[in-house]
């Protein structure tokens, strides 16, 4: 069932309401394999909504999803947890079991699907936390532990299953510059090593400017665009180049920012 030329994460026509409100409307994208497609929009947009989509945690409106070629949008359970195994996601808020340490929360899909044998996973564990640069934080626990280094702890956790698509919820965000730059080159390098795919949601153009290969722009519910960085940030559209500069005055701010009821 899977197709290798298929491309690894396809939406079509996908569109999302919540008690009547319209967050997603009618949105197409295709993300070939070993891309590495940013997804931006201001909060609010339904940015992680479209992650929670992909990853079919919640059943669009309308529209398909379709994971190597495969429609998921209406699998049972049983059968989505054979595509989510093959996808890592990077929670917004890294969302740690506060209870378990480090490695335990790294390790947790592996010891709860029995993937590794037991003797195998702190060398895994190791690795995972040594590719995020948190080498000898086993032991530690979440309250220990800064935003950003819980970021990391999350990413090493989203990575844990060797997964060929990986989601990542704003990875950069509250990170220094140098800790955000080390995760920009951890995306391009899983791509290069292992042929990850990879969407990433977030509002740092500048990391985006170097890691993706394309943007694109999420408003009211829509893509604005969807194109390389350098080509949105001169876009004809002025909403586009308003977002990408971080400018308060343009058109972004002047339409209504809810589709209903807003
Ligand atoms: N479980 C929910 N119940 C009610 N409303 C929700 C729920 N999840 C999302 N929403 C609404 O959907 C919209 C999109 O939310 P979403 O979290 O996807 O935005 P976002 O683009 O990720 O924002 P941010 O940049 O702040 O993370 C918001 O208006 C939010 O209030
Ligand atoms: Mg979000």
């Amino acid at each position: 069932m899977q197709d290798t030329l298929a491309p690894p994460v396809q939406l079509e026509g996908l569109s999302y309401a919540l008690d009547g409100a319209v967050i997603l409307d009618d949105v197409d994208l295709a993300v070939a394999p070993r891309e590495i497609v940013g997804i931006m929009g201001r909060s609010g947009t339904g940015k992680t909504t479209l992650l929670r989509l992909i990853m079919r945690l919640i059943k669009p409106t309308t529209g398909r999803i379709r994971i190597n070629g495969e429609d998921i949008t209406d699998l049972r359970e049983r059968d989505l947890d054979r595509i989510r195994a093959n996808m890592g996601m990077v929670f917004q808020g890294a969302a740690l079991f506060d209870s378990l340490t480090v490695a335990a929360n790294v390790g947790f899909a592996l010891v709860e699907h029995r993937l590794l044998p037991a003797d195998e996973i702190p060398d895994r564990v190791r690795d995972l936390l040594d590719m995020v640069d948190m080498a000898g934080t086993e032991h530690l626990l979440p309250a220990q532990l800064s935003g950003g280094m819980r970021k990391r702890v999350g990413i090493a956790r989203a990575l844990a299953r060797r997964p060929a698509i990986v989601l990542y919820d704003e990875p950069t965000a509250g990170l220094d510059p140098i800790s955000a730059a080390a995760i920009d080159g951890l995306v391009v390098r899983l791509r290069s090593q292992v042929d990850v795919t990879s969407v990433i949601v977030s509002h740092d153009v500048h990391s985006l400017r170097r890691v993706a290969d394309r943007a694109a722009v999420l408003h009211q519910g829509r893509f604005l665009a969807v194109d390389a960085v350098e080509r949105l940030e001169h876009s004809h559209d002025p909403a586009v180049r308003q977002f990408l500069s971080g400018s308060p005055e343009g058109p972004m701010t002047e339409e209504p920012q809810m589709l209903n009821g807003g």
